[in-house]
């Protein structure tokens, strides 16, 4: 049987789905996608389903050539959030900004509705989850990355309007070496067959 899980096969759309996986952000290498690629990557990400089509979700960009102002920037949040930071953790804050090839910032925007906001988040992360295997799709990895800077209103507020969340950063590029896979749920303990009334 073929390996399905080799992080390269993605020559039908199945194998596609079944080789994703993360890379570590800081390993990422150039290139990373060009402008038509991005542009396929954020349609498909935009093609999630969305009760009520709210599209409850924002991409937000962030060029190479902002990389340094958005080191800088999160230096200045991080600082003022906690004056006590030491040089090593200031340092790791800037170089979040700066790994990868690429960097998009997506955003939970939710709007006044009767739609649950539970089921607008799941649009976001669904949008976010897309825009990874739309990646994985062009021949890039991909990583996800939350932490400090995903829940400071500050540094949401560079990217967002009030009230905006971070939903993740999504860095994007070349994987540097050879992905390490990770152990995987076993499928008996997450899928089982609902069996009526002689489950209980
Ligand atoms: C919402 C969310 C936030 C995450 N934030 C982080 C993070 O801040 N740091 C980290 O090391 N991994 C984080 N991860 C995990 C990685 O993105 C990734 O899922 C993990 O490395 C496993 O890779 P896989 O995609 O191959 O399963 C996050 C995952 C999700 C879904």
């Amino acid at each position: 049987m073929p390996d399905v899980t080799a992080f390269n096969d993605r020559s039908t759309p199945m194998s596609l789905l079944l080789s994703r996986r993360s890379g570590k952000a800081r390993d990422m290498i150039a290139p990373g996608p060009d402008a038509a690629q991005m542009q396929r990557i954020l349609t498909a990400a935009a093609r999630v389903p969305d009760h009520g089509k709210l599209a409850p979700w924002r991409f937000v960009i962030v060029p190479e050539s902002e990389r340094d102002a958005l080191a800088e920037a999160l230096d200045a949040i991080y600082v003022a959030e906690k004056p006590d930071a030491g040089r090593v953790e200031r340092e790791a804050v800037r170089a979040f900004a700066r790994q990868a090839p690429a960097l998009v910032v997506t955003l939970f925007r939710p709007r006044e509705s009767h739609i649950p906001l539970a089921e607008q988040a799941a649009s976001a992360v669904s949008a976010t989850m897309t825009l990874a295997h739309g990646a994985h799709a062009e021949g890039f990895v991909s990583c996800w990355l939350t932490g400090w800077a995903a829940y400071s209103p500050a540094v949401t507020a560079l990217f967002g309007a009030p009230g905006d969340s971070i939903v993740g950063f999504m860095f994007l590029g070349t994987a540097a070496r050879p992905l390490e896979e990770r152990p995987r749920p076993d499928l008996g303990e997450v899928v089982s067959v609902w069996r009526g009334a002689s489950q209980s």
